[in-house]
């Protein structure tokens, strides 16, 4: 079973507006906790003993988080910005920012903005083979995510904000991991919209045959616009 998850958590958060001017995005409360908080707890639920977040703007509002109400979870912080720079941006740094943490080990890879079930993260644990993984729920709108190319359960390539219509399943920002994906990530190139973007590292392990993709069974809620605070919060209210 995997026992250590990555939890990218460094960006601005420009989309929340002022809500995120004085804290990452991720410390916005919801109901009476930061959402950050709810995120951990179905870690926790779901059996992770290690818990790396790695984070970059606001990074003292992180550990001070850490020290307050995450306090009851298995937290280590990294700071991207002081492992790798200021300078390199974009989702395939703070993975880059976790190697020395993960070490040899499986490992799974969630946004910090985005908040997924206990039973799908406990799922995803069980997938300690050689195998990458890229999970899946279907959307109208695949051309705002990361859309991978399936034959079978193999992922053959990756396309993210596809122009041209692949398919309705997209990739949620769920992701196992073998640590083969640090040599990858550690090549990849600035994309178009001038990031380092974890996809492509995922695209050339695909292109080796070391990617599968897999559905999620439940729920998937993604914590990036003002509007989002109240979904969140009606949704956790209603699960009470
Ligand atoms: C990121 C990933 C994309 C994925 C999405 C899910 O996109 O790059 O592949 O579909 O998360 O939220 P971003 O939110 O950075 O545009």
């Amino acid at each position: 079973m995997i026992r250590k998850i990555v939890i990218p958590a460094a960006g601005r958060g420009t989309r929340m507006l002022d809500l995120a001017r004085d804290r990452p995005k991720h410390l916005i409360d919801v109901l009476d906790k930061p959402f950050l908080y709810y995120v951990l707890k179905n870690l926790e639920h779901a059996g992770f003993a290690e818990m790396i977040l790695v984070v970059g703007n606001h990074a003292e509002k992180m550990v001070e988080f850490a020290h307050g109400v995450g306090a009851e979870f298995p937290l280590a912080i990294i700071d991207q910005f002081k492992v790798m720079g200021t300078e390199k941006y974009g989702t395939a740094i703070p993975v880059l920012a976790a190697q020395e943490a993960v070490g040899g080990e499986n490992f799974v890879c969630i946004y910090g903005d985005n908040l997924y079930s206990p039973r799908d993260l406990a799922a995803i644990r069980e997938l300690d083979d050689a195998f990458n993984y890229v999970s899946l729920l279907y959307s109208e709108t695949p051309e705002r995510y990361g859309v991978p190319i399936i034959e079978g359960e193999r992922v053959t390539g990756f396309v993210e904000k596809p122009k041209t219509f692949i398919s309705n399943w997209v990739s949620i920002g769920c992701y196992k991991f073998t640590p083969a994906i640090f040599a990858e990530a550690a090549k990849v190139g600035k994309s178009e919209r001038g990031e380092y973007e974890l996809t492509d590292a995922i695209s050339s392990l695909a292109e080796q045959g070391k990617v599968k993709a897999r559905k999620m069974l439940d729920y998937w809620m993604d914590f990036g616009n003002p509007d989002d605070i109240k979904k969140v919060g009606d949704f956790l209210q209603q699960k009470k």
